[in-house]
């Protein structure tokens, strides 16, 4: 595992969907480093909350459902004069029924799953993306498995839709923003021990975060589209 590094003075990220998990643990790992770190939460009390109690000089909280496009709208007004080296997207959602078949899920799980991993995630890097400064990076959590060439197994359907239609957008969001030489990343960050992820996982967020982290910091000043894994490597698509 690397060892935390303190960031330069005034290095920041903003963070959707910090509130607990992987984005929680985001926010956490950049703080460690000396980063300001503004997460976002859908409700009070999170384990974001605490860390806040804890670095109120490093870290800061908005409430946003990224399935409310107002909420999206509002908050991006308030941050207008605000820029971050890093905006990500982590926010996420699995279905209920991880077994059901594309023909066979609920249509409420299906739409819960692309509104929120698709429509939601797009809409917040189409709103924030614009905050990342020159040279900066806007990453969103993708997953191994939207994969296509990976999938073999043929599990988990709707999930891996979402997961390949988010990096399917994002590579059209690339291809209109070209010139403004940012990175883009769509991190795979593997199978992980969090509320989603479950009790089987075999990585723990304690040894996986710190390498996601030194993967997205490691993106700065390199423009272009990037599907990653949390060791850095390229995913195929
Ligand atoms: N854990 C894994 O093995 C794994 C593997 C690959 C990819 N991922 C991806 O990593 C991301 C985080 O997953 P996790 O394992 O940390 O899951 P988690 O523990 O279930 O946390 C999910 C996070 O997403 C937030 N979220 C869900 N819907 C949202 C919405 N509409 N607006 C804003 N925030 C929303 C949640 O906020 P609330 O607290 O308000 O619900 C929570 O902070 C997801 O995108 C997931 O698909 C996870």
């Amino acid at each position: 595992m690397s060892s935390p590094t303190l960031a330069p003075p005034g290095r920041s990220i903003l963070i959707v969907g910090a509130s607990r998990g992987l984005g929680q643990a985001m926010a956490a790992e950049f703080a460690t480093r000396g980063w300001r770190v503004l997460g976002t939460v859908r409700s009070p009390g999170t384990p974001l909350h605490r860390l806040a109690a804890e670095r109120p000089d490093l870290v800061e909280i908005e409430t946003l459902d990224m399935t409310d496009h107002g909420q999206i709208r509002a908050v991006r007004d308030r941050l207008s004069d605000r820029r971050f080296d890093i905006v990500f997207i982590n926010g996420g959602v699995a279905n209920r029924t991880p077994e059901a078949t594309m023909a066979g899920v609920s249509t409420e799980d299906f739409v819960q799953v692309m509104a929120t991993n698709v429509l939601g995630v797009m809409r917040a890097v189409e709103a924030f993306g614009d905050l990342a400064r020159p040279g900066g990076v806007i990453g969103a959590m993708s997953s191994g498995q939207g994969s296509i060439a990976n999938n073999a197994n043929g599990v988990n359907d709707v999930y891996r839709a979402s997961k390949a239609a988010l990096n399917q957008s994002m590579a059209s969001y690339a291809g209109r923003h070209t010139e403004e030489g940012k990175a883009l990343i769509l991190m795979a960050p593997g199978w992980i021990r969090t509320e989603m992820g479950g009790s089987n996982a075999p990585f723990s967020v304690e040894d996986a975060m710190p390498r996601i982290v030194d993967v997205l910091i490691a993106q700065e000043g390199a423009a272009g589209l990037r599907y990653l894994d949390r060791n850095g490597r390229t995913v195929p698509w």
